[in-house]
């Protein structure tokens, strides 16, 4: 990431979020306090300028300049996210294997709305946000903003995990407990961390009881080169990526990712990515033939 700067991908998937909520055809994967939260990220971030980003799915001619930028970057990109965020929270909350979870760690947050949404409708549950200090500076100042009171459950801990354990991060949290059942949330994060460093993350699971963490993470495949492949045509993405220094650092097949987390003696869960979520949550024909990134698999392990 660039030094003093927060994530510029983080910012990106917020301004689809916005695009999507005004959008006639994607308006109904964002639920209105998703659309509500995202609006008060990007309003943080941007100030007036968020207006631009707010409005840019409701008029036809902003909603045109995007699904041509879309096309030149990676077709589907929008509606991908939505599936991506509506398939992680759908494992969180209703696959039995998670049920009575009491604590949940969401690992580079960015804008993402489940953390805080979560600690809004159950009181319960822990929730502890870690994320690169300079993209958390936002959420911390939207949340000073808008928030009149800020949940008990809800923790924001700034992090450069490139440089900090996480092990380390979580034992200095008077809150945290390793006896809890524990859910450990990536969604879009490890493709810029080194492999190593990924590793380290997973083998946080090791400090738990059996069965009681699991960690639900998104991977990005090799392309035929061997390198991070996200959609068919990221060349402009990744000059993008390039120039904002947050560039895709590895990638892994699902058989090769599941040996990996066989070898730390945890066990695999499933695999999707965007054709299997379009299959799965989009039942009109017509969007059936759209295009969307299949490079990125959302998975899950369990100790
Ligand atoms: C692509 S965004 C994903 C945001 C969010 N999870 C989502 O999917 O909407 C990547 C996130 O990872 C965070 N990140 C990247 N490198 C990091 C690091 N070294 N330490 C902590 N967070 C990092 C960024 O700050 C950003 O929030």
């Amino acid at each position: 990431m660039k030094a003093n700067k927060a994530s510029s991908t983080a910012l990106f998937i917020s301004r689809s979020i916005a695009y999507s909520s005004k959008n006639p055809n994607l308006k109904y994967f964002v639920p209105d306090k998703v659309k509500e939260i995202n609006e008060r990220f990007l309003k943080t971030a941007f100030g007036w300028k968020s207006i631009v980003f707010k409005n840019s799915g409701k008029y036809f001619l902003s909603r045109l300049l995007m699904q041509t930028f879309e096309k030149t970057v990676a077709p589907g990109l929008n509606l991908y996210f939505l599936l991506r965020k509506k398939k992680i929270e759908e494992i969180i909350l209703t696959n039995n294997l998670f049920s009575n979870t009491e604590q949940i760690v969401i690992l580079g947050a960015g804008a993402d709305s489940l953390g805080l949404r979560i600690s809004e409708e159950m009181r319960s549950m822990k929730v502890f946000e870690i994320d690169h200090p300079e993209t958390q500076k936002i959420k911390q100042k939207m949340l000073h903003n808008y928030q009149k009171e800020i949940g008990k459950n809800l923790f924001l801990i700034p992090v450069d995990l490139a440089h900090k354990k996480l092990h380390a991060v979580l034992e200095e949290l008077e809150n945290f407990s390793f006896d809890k059942k524990t859910i450990f949330l990536a969604e879009g994060l490890f493709m810029y961390l080194p492999l190593e460093v990924v590793k380290e993350n997973l083998k946080i699971m090791n400090y738990f009881p059996k069965n009681k963490a699991s960690f639900i993470f998104t991977y990005l495949i090799p392309a035929k080169n061997g390198k991070p492949f996200f959609s068919s045509q990221t060349f402009l993405a990744n000059i993008f990526l390039k120039l904002n220094k947050e560039p895709l650092i590895w990638a892994l097949n699902p058989e090769e990712i599941d040996g990996l987390l066989r070898s730390l003696k945890f066990s695999p869960g499933d695999h999707s990515n965007g054709e299997d979520l379009k299959k799965y949550y989009i039942t009109d024909p017509k969007q059936q033939k759209l295009q969307i990134p299949s490079g990125e698999y959302i998975t899950w392990a369990i100790n």
